[in-house]
């Protein structure tokens, strides 16, 4: 090598070493891994700081929220934050037109006004351990996969018996490493959850879709809610009695100016990432199945998006809809372009490459891990249309439209045998309907239903529709077709729908049996079963059999080396420094925004930008208190260089100190493919700047009151 070239690769080593940093790392092994590194970088505590099982850490202020978002306790008196978007079907529930909460915000203005959430749960992780030993005692290679498989959830049921007996706890053991090792996870799980406060989506946010995924970013993505206990502390069903929870810790908040570099860590629950999947899977995601979801969506998208607007109750029911919908389908455009950009097709199979050579230096692995390459590239060949089928059926059939979501939850009390089985599936249904009924609109499902059923009547391989289906083909592939068939249904008259339910019969079976609609669901449905599902699911364990022995052959291949284990909704740490960065050629990103960036955007003319007019005064006149920073203004957002995913939304993010600064609510665009191949140069996570949080509370809805209860670093 030349020099040149050798100075280039230290220089890429050393700059990457000590900036961007790939991983969400797992917190009972950073003192093996990770601390030394990060106080390298400026952190000042130590890990057991952060994790430890007999003195209060971080962890115990650190909370799963709702099972898909994170969240930090912020007082001794169980206050927590999240973001807005967390708490959006909360919040969502407690409107109506009369009390738009999503539009105006809401705001307890003290204890008694703060709203229950029966549905809402959060956990406290007490404690995580490797358990690979007892999962894996006498499961043997000779063993059958079915008995492994059998042996493993046995040994599982023995591990969470044992850890949780006599606690009151709940315990989770999950693969990591794509099933090479096991941890066993143990929760306390709290059940009154209530709404403190929550601003006005055109803070919570602003910018809405149009600017979701994209920094520089201006939204104010928060919402607070408190733990409740029982007067020993412990978890207890919502009840009038119950009193503020009193944390092992809380995070204090710092209110100094970031600088560029300072070291942040990001601690939460991250959904899924798929860091040690092959070039074949790569490939799939980036060419079939996110292209076609994006595609459904978009259609989907088009006609909620012009009925939202024409009626406020319309844009009430379908708010929380719209922006899951919405969510994944901008995401999985983000992703194509950045594997795209990155070749990561190509990137793999460099890789693979690099892995043959490494199994034929050596008799021993060509014999253990020869066929883990040609094994993939069977599977996945006979793996594709079984995912494409299956992705249409999710995207259209399987809940993505209001009265199918109904089908699937009346089919049981239909199929049920015995009386009280059938009594119970009708209970179930009453409950639903409630919900459900609330946020139903007719024509606006009836627009969706016809859209997506002519898609999947036109898009699905042949051999996987229905028989009765096929033979009506072109002619019921056709909007106005389906249309009348939604119309008529049954499944599409709330009051039917009701009166079916109350007085479900004989006669009632009948009748669903004659609707063309409850009809076709059922026949998709059990065509699906039969001819979809199991081979995809069987296919699916064969390819997960493969990729649990590639990854264990790479973790042998980078022994002594640090690997990350991929997310799998567990708490996980991940750290790096603020920092911006350089999209695309010529243009620089600088690492924070300002609530002078809101005002730029402001637009009264365009729902996603219309900044509320109180928010307008304040900034007429400047009164910022101690919310600014070193310009003035008062910052609102900063991106930096934590490896983030899905379910990190809410996360705490803290400096050097472990000082809340922020709260994670996004990635930016060009790193949105961070959960199969990482990019340092452009993976940055996105966090709300707490200085913005509170100066929300304080300024804008007059609750400072709730500042009392907080610890302010100045
Ligand atoms: N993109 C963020 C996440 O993945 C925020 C989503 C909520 N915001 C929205 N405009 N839909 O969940
Ligand atoms: N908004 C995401 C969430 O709800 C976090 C963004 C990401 O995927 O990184 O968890």
């Amino acid at each position: 090598m030349n020099r040149r070239l050798l100075m280039f690769f230290v220089f890429i080593v050393s700059a990457t070493c000590l900036s961007a940093k790939e991983g969400m790392w797992i917190p009972t092994l950073l003192q093996k891994y990770n601390i030394e590194e990060m106080s390298q970088m400026g952190f000042k505590l130590s890990a057991a700081d952060i994790y430890d099982v007999n003195h209060a850490s971080m962890k115990d202020a650190v909370v799963s929220f709702g099972g898909g978002c994170t969240g930090g306790v912020i007082s001794n008196d169980g206050l927590l934050i999240t973001n807005h978007h967390c708490g959006y079907g909360e919040i969502q529930n407690h409107s109506s037109v009369e009390h738009d909460y999503l539009t105006n915000g809401f705001w307890a203005m003290n204890k008694s006004e703060e709203l229950p959430n029966p549905m809402l749960t959060v956990q406290f992780l007490v404690k995580m351990e490797d358990v690979t030993d007892k999962i894996m005692t006498d499961v043997k290679d000779s063993l059958t996969q079915g008995g492994r498989l059998d042996l493993i959830q046995r040994n599982t049921s023995e591990v969470i018996k044992e850890y949780i007996s006599g606690t009151g706890y709940s315990a989770q053991v999950k693969p990591l490493f794509n099933g090479n090792q096991y941890f066993v996870y143990v929760y306390e799980t709290f059940r009154d959850v209530r709404l403190v406060g929550a601003p006005p989506s055109a803070i919570g946010k602003f910018g809405g879709d149009t600017d979701n995924w994209v920094w520089p970013r201006h939204t104010g993505d928060f919402s607070l809610f408190r733990i409740y206990a029982d007067k020993n502390n412990k978890p207890a069903k919502y009840s009038p009695n119950n009193v503020p929870y009193h944390p092992k810790k809380f995070f204090p908040i710092n209110l100094k100016s970031l600088k560029e570099g300072d070291f942040t860590m990001v601690f939460g629950y991250p959904g899924t990432t798929q860091r040690y999947i092959p070039s074949q899977a790569v490939n799939l995601i980036a060419n079939q199945s996110d292209p076609a979801k994006v595609a459904i969506r978009t259609a989907k998208l088009d006609i909620l998006n012009t009925m939202m607007n024409s009626s406020a109750k319309i844009r009430i029911q379908y708010a929380g809809k719209y922006a899951s919908t919405s969510n994944s389908w901008k995401k999985w455009q983000g992703e194509v372009k950045g594997l795209q950009r990155l070749d990561a097709v190509n990137l793999k199979k460099s890789g693979e490459l690099e892995f043959t050579k490494w199994v034929n230096e050596n008799p021993d692995r060509i014999k253990k891990y020869g066929t883990i390459l040609s094994d993939f590239e069977k599977l996945y060949g006979e793996y594709l249309p079984y995912q494409s089928v299956n992705d249409y059926y999710t995207e259209c059939v399987q809940r993505s439209t209001d009265i199918f979501s109904l089908a699937s939850r009346i089919e049981p009390i239909e199929v049920a045998g015995k009386d009280d089985l059938r009594k119970m599936e009708i209970k179930k249904v009453k409950d639903f309907l409630v919900d459900y009924l609330k946020d139903y609109d007719k024509t606006t499902d009836g627009k969706v239903w016809s859209a997506l059923m002519q898609i999947y009547l036109e898009k699905v391989d042949h051999r996987f529709l229905p028989e009765k289906l096929l033979k009506q083909l072109p002619k019921i592939s056709n909007i106005q077709v389906l249309t009348t068939i939604y119309n008529k249904s049954l499944l599409s008259d709330s009051l039917k729908i009701k009166k079916l339910v109350e007085n479900f019969g004989a006669r009632s079976i009948k009748e669903l049996q004659k609707d063309q609609a409850y009809s076709m669901y059922k026949m998709i449905s059990q065509q699906f079963k039969a001819k979809v599902d199991f081979p995809f699911r069987d296919i699916f364990a064969k390819i997960g059999a493969v990729q649990k022995k590639y990854t264990a052959a790479l973790m042998e291949m980078n022994a002594g080396k640090r690997m990350m284990a991929d997310a799998n909704s567990t708490l996980r740490v991940a750290y790096g420094r603020v920092e911006g960065y350089k999209p695309v050629d010529g243009v620089t990103f600088k690492y924070f925004t300002t609530i002078k960036g809101v005002i730029e955007k402001d637009n009264p003319a365009i729902y996603d930008y219309n900044v509320p007019e109180a928010l307008r005064k304040i900034y007429r006149t400047h009164d910022f208190g101690q919310y600014v920073n070193d310009t003035g203004e008062v910052p609102v957002a900063f991106c930096a260089s934590n490896h983030t995913t899905g379910g990190n939304s809410g996360s705490p993010v803290v400096n050097a100190n472990g000082e809340l600064i922020g709260l994670n609510f996004d990635r930016g665009w060009e790193g949105t493919m961070s959960d199969i191949v990482y990019d340092p140069d452009v993976c940055r996570n996105i966090s709300l700047d707490m200085h913005y949080a509170l100066f929300i509370i304080d300024k804008f809805a007059g609750a400072g009151y709730l500042l009392k209860e907080m610890e302010i670093v100045k």
